[in-house]
């Protein structure tokens, strides 16, 4: 078996995660966390939430997964949000056609980036066949297959309406409020944990590629010219680095710098982006990511997304394959300019000027007397476009006359009725829209990165056992406490035990079934960092055992002092030092 097919029969079996409704057959891209899982997740979002909204001084936010057409037309959605699909005509099977060629033509890793045409030609070119069928796929067409799910808001199909594809678009639609909230003060983030829906073509590798999953995703919004990140809290984290050039050039591979060399030496072109990924060092090491299988990699010239300027991925290495965890993308302003222009909204903010400036500012008046006998119903749109060409270009106005475009037609106005002036006015400052720099992480492939690199087997006392090594803070259960017997009062204090611990506030699980060593084994399965044993020399002395999952070693420890022991452990000291 390999390490993914283990995974995938432990997070099965033992509750982590498992197709979703398999009592109707199971429905591909969606999956359940069950139990263990679920609180996997819930440790690491609270890590996540941890840095970067409490440690980072950030709002959090919750917005609805429904969101209407129009958010999706003026963010690019509905017109960009394609994939590649080629359908087979003999089984009906639909398959992302830029995935067929990157797994069957050596050397062509980034399939995405070329057109339609292109990956029909060379499905056709290398006689590529139906992985469901075997049939031959060269006469098919590759064509864009919009990943959003549509629905209709209310009864009804007038007013219809999305799953979001991002999170962030909950976040950049409510701009004109949250910048009150921060007091119209750049910069400042945003962040929100919840679902995001992908109606993806061929779901695969488990929580890897799914059709709803959940995102944590920061949108820091910045004012590009004068707000710079804090790079000397991260200049010397070291971050192994795949920039685009070395993936371009034939020796080219991943290096590790540290910030401060990345940014100096222009591997990485943002301080923003820089930042971000030296900040992220921190996370991905509290959740147990085995940074030996870890990297970013910037993206190539033809992969950006349709919104992004520069974009760098976290990657993790499963089974062979590296695979995106997170996307640090500098957005620039595209988000919110969409926003305003679409909506009737300001997603501007005002940027105050250090001294107050005086500025020549040039002004039309036009004459209406003569523009509306002249121009007829077309006077208010001439007005409108000498005044836009007042501002953008005065010289204009030199002649005798001046011509405007209004709906492609052209239209010449004595610049003596223009009412053109220039005058000195004094300004506090301007409306800028704000850039956005965003951290965007996927939960599942993170919970799915940790549960790989974590899983591993060893031999203790001549028994083979099955392990995740789980950082104590991430496991699902901190501590399991067990009676040696189910008798003689034994179980009774060992749920009392159970209980103290559980007030105290640590995640506990009670087992009396079995013998110690298969109790101990299934905790190892599961990740419980250690358990404690209720004996027959805790009636004597109220001590009780201790055991570490990853050393398996023991100590007695005072009943009393076991909650302070515990925490003292979870915050990182060994057994050997209580
Ligand atoms: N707001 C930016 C954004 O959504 P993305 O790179 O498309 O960027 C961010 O997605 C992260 O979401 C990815 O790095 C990945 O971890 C996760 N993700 C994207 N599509 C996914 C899918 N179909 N299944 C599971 N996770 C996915």
């Amino acid at each position: 078996m390999t390490e993914l097919d283990e995974l995938a029969e432990l997070a099965k079996r033992r509750g982590f995660f498992f197709q979703s409704n398999e009592a109707y057959g199971g429905t591909a891209g969606f999956y359940t966390y069950g139990p263990e899982g679920a609180a996997l997740k819930r440790n690491l979002e609270d890590t996540w939430r941890d840095i970067f909204v409490r440690e980072e001084g950030h709002m959090e936010l919750e917005a609805p997964t429904v969101m209407p057409e129009a958010v999706f037309e003026a963010s690019g959605h509905l017109d960009g949000f394609d994939d590649m699909i080629i359908e087979c005509a003999e089984c009906g099977a639909t398959h992302r056609a830029d995935h067929l060629v990157e797994d069957e033509i050596e050397g062509i890793e980034d399939a995405e980036a070329y057109d339609p045409e292109e990956v029909g030609q060379l499905i056709a070119d290398h006689e590529i066949e139906c992985p469901s069928c075997g049939a031959p796929l060269a006469d098919e067409p590759v064509e864009e297959f919009n990943l959003m799910f549509g629905t209709n808001i209310g009864p009804g199909s007038s007013s219809p309406g999305y799953l979001r594809p991002e999170t962030a678009q909950g976040i950049f639609v409510e701009f004109p409020r949250l910048k009150e909230y921060a007091r119209n003060q750049l910069p400042f983030g945003v962040a929100q944990i919840g679902r995001a829906y992908r109606n993806e073509i061929s779901p695969r590798r488990a929580l890897v590629r799914v059709r709803e999953f959940t995102q944590a995703e920061l949108e820091h919004f910045i004012d590009p010219e004068h707000d710079e990140p804090p790079l000397e809290r991260v200049a010397d984290v070291e971050v192994p680095l795949y920039s685009a050039e070395a993936q371009q050039a034939d020796d080219g591979e991943m290096e590790t710098y540290t910030i401060r060399e990345a940014v100096d030496k222009g591997v990485i072109a943002s301080d923003w982006v820089a930042y971000y990924l030296g900040r992220s060092m921190e996370f991905y090491e509290r959740i147990g990511i085995d940074m030996e299988r870890f990297r970013y990699r910037q993206h190539l010239p033809g992969e950006l997304a349709h919104y992004a300027a520069d974009c760098w991925d976290a990657e993790t290495e499963l089974g062979g394959n590296w695979i995106e965890v997170t996307g640090f993308a500098y957005r620039s302003d595209y988000d919110l300019k969409k926003h305003g222009e679409y909506s009737e909204e300001d997603f501007t903010l005002f940027r105050q000027y250090d001294e107050k400036k005086t500025v020549e500012r040039a002004t039309v008046d036009p004459d209406m007397s003569y523009l509306g006998p002249e121009f007829g119903g077309k006077a208010g749109d001439i007005a409108d476009a000498l005044e836009a060409l007042a501002g953008r270009d005065r010289s204009a106005f030199e002649g005798e006359e001046v011509t405007v475009d209004v709906d492609g037609e052209s239209y010449t106005v004595p610049v003596e009725k223009t009412g053109f002036t220039v005058e000195e006015q004094t300004e506090s400052g301007e409306h800028i829209t704000p850039h956005v720099v965003e951290p965007s992480f996927g939960v599942g492939r993170l919970v799915y990165s940790v549960l790989i690199h974590s899983h591993g087997s060893d031999v203790v006392d001549d028994e083979e056992r099955s392990f995740l090594e789980l950082p104590a803070d991430m496991a699902p259960t901190t501590v399991a406490v067990f009676p040696l017997m189910t008798k003689d009062g034994l179980d009774d204090r060992a749920e009392a035990v159970a209980r103290q611990l559980r007030a105290e506030g640590f995640e506990v699980a009670y087992d009396d079934t079995g013998n110690i060593g298969r109790r101990y084994r299934r905790q190892d399965e599961v990740g419980t960092p250690y358990c404690v044993t209720v004996d027959y020399e805790t009636q004597e002395d109220d001590t009780v055992t201790v055991r570490e999952r990853d050393s398996t070693d023991q100590e007695r420890v005072a009943l009393d002092e076991l909650p302070a022991a515990l925490r003292r452990l979870v915050a990182g000291e060994s057994l050997s030092d209580l």
